[in-house]
């Protein structure tokens, strides 16, 4: 069956061709390749503004260098997102980014007094996070706790699932793993998982 993807690439650094842009080359190449639609969002190379009050999160502006992007994750029934571990979860671009394109109407509509509903049910997503430090010690010691809160207050509230992750700790990763790293993109992308 085709998929809808949007890769969603939250390395904030627009210039330079990290391990986490060669993951994601993998990925969208093999998705392609079987058929799966893929749309692509670079974050460091999108302008717009951070959100700063509770006016602006609601009936603000949208900022124009965000309407693509966000008429690409509407499209997509399937997110991937990308983004180097930073202070123990995502960078600050990509969690502004996410700001903007989680304003109201589009990941819940926010009723008064009550539970907000989730607009985004049937979609699931992947979560692909490299870290400096061993993922074992990220998991247990850290309990993971930055992409958790990403998991449950955004992803999971807005009702998207399943949401799987893949954790890659670079300390000792010699050229044998990151090739083997690159393989498992491509079968997740072939599997639109
Ligand atoms: C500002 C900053 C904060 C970081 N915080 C962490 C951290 O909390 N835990 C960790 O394991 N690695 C941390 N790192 C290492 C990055 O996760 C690692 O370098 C990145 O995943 C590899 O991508 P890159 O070198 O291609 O940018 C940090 C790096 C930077 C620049």
């Amino acid at each position: 069956m085709t998929s809808h993807i949007a890769i969603v690439q939250g390395h904030p650094d627009p210039a330079r061709h990290h391990l986490l842009h060669a993951m994601a080359d993998a990925y969208a190449e093999a998705a392609t390749a079987a058929g799966h639609e893929v749309r692509r969002i670079e974050v460091a190379k999108l302008e717009f503004p951070l959100l700063r009050t509770q006016e602006d999160f609601e009936t603000g502006a949208f900022p124009p260098g965000l309407e693509q992007a966000r008429e690409d994750m509407r499209w997509a029934e399937h997110w991937v997102f990308l983004f180097p571990l930073w202070h123990g979860t995502m960078p600050a671009l990509l969690k502004g980014f996410l700001e903007h394109i989680f304003r109201p109407g589009f990941a819940m509509e926010y009723k008064k007094g009550g539970f907000p509903k989730r607009l985004l049910a049937g979609r699931s997503a992947r979560i692909i996070v490299t870290m400096g430090m061993p993922v074992l010690l990220y998991r247990w010691y850290f309990g993971a706790f930055g992409v958790r809160s990403f998991e449950h207050s955004m992803l999971g509230l807005a009702g998207i699932k399943p949401i799987r992750e893949s954790f890659y700790g670079l300390s000792f990763a010699d050229e044998q793993r990151r090739s083997r790293w690159l393989d498992e993109m491509r079968d997740y992308g072939r599997r639109a998982r």
